[in-house]
Parts: structure tokens; sequence; C-alpha cells
């Protein structure tokens, strides 16, 4: 086992953030999880996997566990589903591919997403009207304190927007170290709700779209918007979307009549905090290296050598204005380490 000191996570996150890990362990197999985890070389462990949702603001002084598990195993298969299981170190969209390749549906509005496999269920990833949940059946654990392995499953996981309970009660106690993924062979629930998917595929003139054309759809989209990390550091979305209740919401809609909106019950409305950031006046602004994106105000970057606490500094100033303007809580949606 190769434990490293004093490294650098540069490497290791996509906004580019320069911060040391006291020890990290790149982990390829459980054997070796679990003698790590027993070995106790350091009270405290971060688990990380493609760091495309974290933001580094200091050193890490722990044990960093950088999973690194690979395989893909069919599990369960009919002439209409395929249950699969995926270890945690596999890249996701590299597994999007895999089944757009295979003909399994489920997750080709996912496509493009950075990160591991193992990331996915901790915030439920979401894209383009389709999230993890609706194809997920468990996921395979192991305690840090205790090493032990444990199952859980969907409702276990208490997925919902963004959330589930691994970012909750059960945070930082334990390791994911594969998923189990139900996906079609036929008859596929394609979903094309979403408005600019819909757009995009009229304007090509696909009137029924295969999971591939719904997975080149949503690259091209997500090409034309987001920032590729490779060339400017950043995590995608650094807020959640805001959830209101049915009064504010009716109070917000009187005000600002133009703002988007989805409405998620008959209680709760979400307004995209890109629409609220970009009206405080902060899309495209640039403050040293650290930055509002040009073409998605939601995405924060780092066009260099912007360190940790001024990305976080740049966040807390957003979340001030928007509380100041439009008197709504935007919380970040990466985690915050
Ligand atoms: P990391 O950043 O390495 O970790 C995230 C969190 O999970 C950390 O708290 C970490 O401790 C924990 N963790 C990681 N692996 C494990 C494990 N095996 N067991 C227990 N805990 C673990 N997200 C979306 O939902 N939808 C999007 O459309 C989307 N678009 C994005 C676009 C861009 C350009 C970028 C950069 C990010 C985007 N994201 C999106 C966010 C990100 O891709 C996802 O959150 C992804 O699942 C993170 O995976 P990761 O392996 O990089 O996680
Ligand atoms: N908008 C603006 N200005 C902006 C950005 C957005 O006005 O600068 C408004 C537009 O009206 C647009 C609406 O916001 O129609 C929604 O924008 P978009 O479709 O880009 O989606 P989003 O709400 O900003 C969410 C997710 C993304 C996900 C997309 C597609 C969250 C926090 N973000 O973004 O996820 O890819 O929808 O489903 O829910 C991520 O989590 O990192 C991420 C990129």
């Amino acid at each position: 086992m190769l434990i490293e000191e004093n490294k650098s996570l540069k490497n290791y996150n996509t906004f580019g953030i320069e911060c040391f890990a006291r020890y990290f362990f790149s982990v390829t197999s459980i054997r070796d999880l679990k003698k790590v985890l027993y070995s106790n070389l350091h009270q405290k462990q971060y688990i990380l996997g493609g760091g495309s949702n974290i933001l580094l603001i200091q050193d890490i002084d722990a044990l960093v566990i950088h999973i690194n598990l690979k395989g893909i195993k069919i599990i369960n298969e009919d002439n209409n589903y395929v249950d699969i299981r995926i270890m945690a170190g596999e890249d996701w969209h590299e597994f999007v591919k895999y089944c757009i390749k295979n003909n399994y549906g489920g997750i080709e509005n996912l496509s493009l997403i950075p990160g591991n496999i193992g990331s996915a269920p901790i915030q439920n990833i979401g894209a383009y009207g389709v999230e993890l949940k609706d194809v997920f059946l468990s996921c395979s654990t192991i305690s840090i304190k205790t090493q032990i392995e444990k199952e859980f499953s969907k409702e276990e996981c208490k997925f919902e927007y963004r959330n589930s309970i691994f970012k909750n009660e059960a945070k930082g106690k334990f390791i994911i170290t594969s998923i189990n993924l139900k996906l079609t062979k036929r008859n596929h629930k394609k979903n094309i709700s979403y408005g600019v998917v819909k757009q995009k595929l009229n304007e090509n003139n696909i009137e029924n779209p295969t999971i591939k054309d719904i997975s080149e759809t949503v690259i091209a989209i997500r090409q034309s918007k987001l920032p590729d990390p490779n060339k400017i550091g950043n995590c995608g979305s650094f807020f959640k979307n805001p959830i209101i209740d049915k009064s504010t919401f009716k109070e917000f809609n009187e005000l600002y009549p133009d703002a988007p909106y989805y409405k998620i019950s008959s209680l709760e409305y979400k307004i995209p905090a890109g629409w609220l950031i970009e009206k405080s006046g902060f899309k495209g602004k640039r403050y040293g290296d650290a930055g509002v994106h040009k073409n998605q105000a939601l995405v924060l970057v780092n066009y260099g050598n912007a360190t940790g606490k001024e990305i976080w500094q740049l966040a807390v100033t957003i979340q001030k204005k928007v509380k100041e303007i439009f008197g709504i809580d935007i919380e970040p949606e990466v985690n915050i380490i």
C-alpha cells in the first residue's frame, strides 16, 4: 500500500485549487480499503472521488482516501431490464457511454457529468429532467469506524433534490464502494420534457430520439454553456436552486413576473439560482482569479491561481446580495472542505 505524505491535491479537484493532504492513499481493492481504515494512520479520513464537487479552503489534515475501485458487472438480466453493479471508482460519463453503446437506457440525460460512480448517490446527481434515484437500486458501503459492510436500499438513501442520507445523518460515516442500477434494454422511458432538450431535438428535426440522440443533445447543450474544468477550474453549479413555499413564491412572482420557475408541488416552487445571480449583477464578473462564468451565472470559476478562500469569499458576497435583493437564501451545492 503506497501512502503518500503532504500530497498536493491540485490535480485532484476540478477547481484546480492548490491544497495539501497530510496523507493520501489511492485505493484499488476493498481489502486495502479495510486495511487502511483499520490501521488508524490518522484519526480523520476524507473520501475523495473525482474532486468535481468540492471547494478546498484549507489543507486536509487527514488521511485522504482516493476511491479508485474499478469494475462493471451485470448481476441480473431479462428481455426488458439489466441490473448492473458498478464499482465506485469508475468514471460516471465513461459508464454513460458504455450504456449508450450497449443500448441500456435510463441515464442518457445524465451524460457528461464529471466525477465518479461512488459520488453519484451523495447528492443524487441530476440533469435535464432525470436524477440518479430514477434508476437506482442500492449501494454497498463500508463503515469507516467498524469496517463492516452495509447495503443501503434506495429508500434508505433518502434521495431528494441534490440530497441524500450521505449528506445528512450518514455523512462522513460510510464509504460507498459500488452502486447497483436498473436500466432498460428496450421500451426506454425517454425523458425529453426539459425545455432546452426538446428545443434542440426539434431544431435537428429528431422526432423519435434514440437514447444516443438524447445523450448527444445533452452533451451539446452542456458544452455550449458549462465551462470545461480542464480549461477553467470549476465545480458546475456552485449553489442549489432554492425551493420556496407558495406564499413566498406568490410575492416573488408578483414582483418579478418574468423570472423563470418550476412548480414542484402544489406547495413548493424552485427558482433558478442562475437567474437570481445574473439579476444581482454578477454574471461574467471577475475578482482577481475568482469569477462568475459568463454563460452560466451559477458556475463560479478559478481563472488560474485563485485560492479556495477567495472563491468562498465571492460565494458569500453573492449569497448576501441575492438575499438583500430578493430575500431568498441560496445554499452551496458544492461541499466546502
Ligand atoms: P467529489 O467531488 O470527489 O466528492 C463529492 C462528495 O462526495 C465529497 O463530500 C466526498 O467526500 C464524497 N464522496 C466521494 N466519493 C465517495 C464515496 N465513494 N463514498 C462516500 N463519500 C464519497 N452534478 C449534478 O448533479 N448535475 C450536473 O449536471 C452536474 N454538472 C457538473 C458540471 C461540471 C462542469 C462540474 C465540474 C460538476 C458538475 N456536477 C453536476 C457536480 C459533480 O459532477 C457531481 O456532484 C459528481 O457526482 C461529483 O463526483 P466526484 O467523484 O467528483 O465527487
Ligand atoms: N439562468 C439565467 N442566467 C444564468 C443561468 C441560468 O437566467 O446565468 C436561468 C435561465 O432562465 C434558465 C434557467 O436559469 O432557463 C435554468 O438554467 P439551466 O437550464 O442552465 O439550469 P440550472 O438550473 O442553472 C440545473 C442544475 C445543473 C444541471 C442543469 C440541467 C442545479 C443546482 N443545477 O442548472 O446541474 O446540469 O439544471 O438540468 O440544480 C450541477 O449540479 O453542477 C449542475 C450543473
